[in-house]
């Protein structure tokens, strides 16, 4: 979506009474990975970094809230029988559509290209939260992955999170579109902090770029706070586990990128997104011979 599509929205959206919603509680850690933009990395990010906490013995469930675009199951090579569509209409139990990824994580599909669940009504959420809530007594983290855009089903996912992990990559529209997502949040649902993973960087300081740019308007716009969790490399093999159907922690376990991804997994095991200390920043060295040109990333960014 482009920044005046975006703005456009957000004008049009001119109802800021909904405040605090509903949180799923219980032991478990809820962190929503979400973007503004579609196409930054969310999906392969969140099952790598549940596949690097599962296999620190974390007891990890991934649910795929992108009812449109839903791909978690495709990047691991899944075939679903069970949906979340038959846990909305009431027709299983989330235990019965729970799949298993590697290193042991679980999963929740959404099955692909469910479009007309692309909008879950509010009763259909609290519904699938009423089912999660059955669940957390046995779990260390539930992740959300959101799919893209500001939709009120978006909005609401993250707003029920515990914590909002936000993937930007330096392409302009990127930034803006990331920074349009958690100024809704921030207006509509009273959000305060949020947590920031860099993707697709030349550079630690590409990332630390990124920040910088959404920490400066956060705080002087909006006030709210952004930690900086981590940055990761563009990596050509990203598209090749794409192809093989497996994480690139699995395939390509010594990359930059999946080296930085576990950095993150363990930087985020031991702390909060929302209370991160300063300069807590994880992620792989990237040597000038690994570095991408931003013309790879150019001709990456014009193919998806
Ligand atoms: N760090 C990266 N380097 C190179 N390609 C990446 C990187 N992160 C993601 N990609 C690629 O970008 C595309 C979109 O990723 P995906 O995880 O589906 O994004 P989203 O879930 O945000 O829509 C995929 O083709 C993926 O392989
Ligand atoms: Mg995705």
């Amino acid at each position: 979506m482009d920044q005046a599509t975006t703005l456009r929205k957000i004008v049009n959206l001119n109802k800021f009474e909904e405040g605090p919603q509903p949180k799923l509680s219980g032991r478990m850690r809820v962190i929503a990975i979400t973007s503004g933009k579609g196409g930054v990395g969310k999906t392969n990010i969140v099952l790598n970094l549940c596949m690097a906490l599962s296999s620190r013995n974390r007891r990890v469930l991934l649910l795929d809230a992108d009812m449109g675009l839903a791909n978690v199951d495709v990047l691991l090579g899944l075939t679903p029988k069970y949906t979340l569509e038959h846990v909305m209409n009431r027709q299983k139990d989330v235990r019965d559509i729970m799949l298993t990824g590697p290193a042991g994580f679980r999963i929740l599909p959404s099955g692909s290209g469910i479009s007309e669940l692309s909008e879950m009504t509010y009763e259909q959420q609290m519904h699938l939260f009423q089912e999660l809530s059955k669940i957390d007594d046995d779990l260390d983290y539930l992740f959300i992955d959101t799919g893209a855009g500001i939709s009120s089903n978006v909005l609401r996912f993250n707003a029920s999170a515990n914590e909002i992990l936000i993937i930007a990559n330096p392409e302009p529209t990127s930034i803006t579109d990331a920074y349009a997502l958690m100024k809704l949040l921030a207006i509509k649902y009273h959000i305060r902090d949020f947590g920031l993973i860099a993707n697709s960087v030349t550079s630690r300081a590409d990332g630390q770029g990124v920040y910088d740019t959404l920490e400066r308007v956060c705080s002087q716009f909006l006030k709210v706070n952004l930690n900086f969790l981590g940055w990761i490399p563009f990596d050509a093999n990203f598209r090749r586990t794409v192809r093989q159907q497996k994480p690139l922690l699995e395939l390509y376990p010594d990359s930059p990128a999946a080296k930085s991804i576990s950095r993150i997994a363990d930087l985020l095991d031991s702390h909060s997104v929302t209370q991160l200390p300063p300069q807590a920043a994880a992620g792989a060295e990237i040597g000038p011979e690994k570095a991408s040109s931003f013309w790879d990333r150019l001709l990456h960014w014009k193919k998806m």
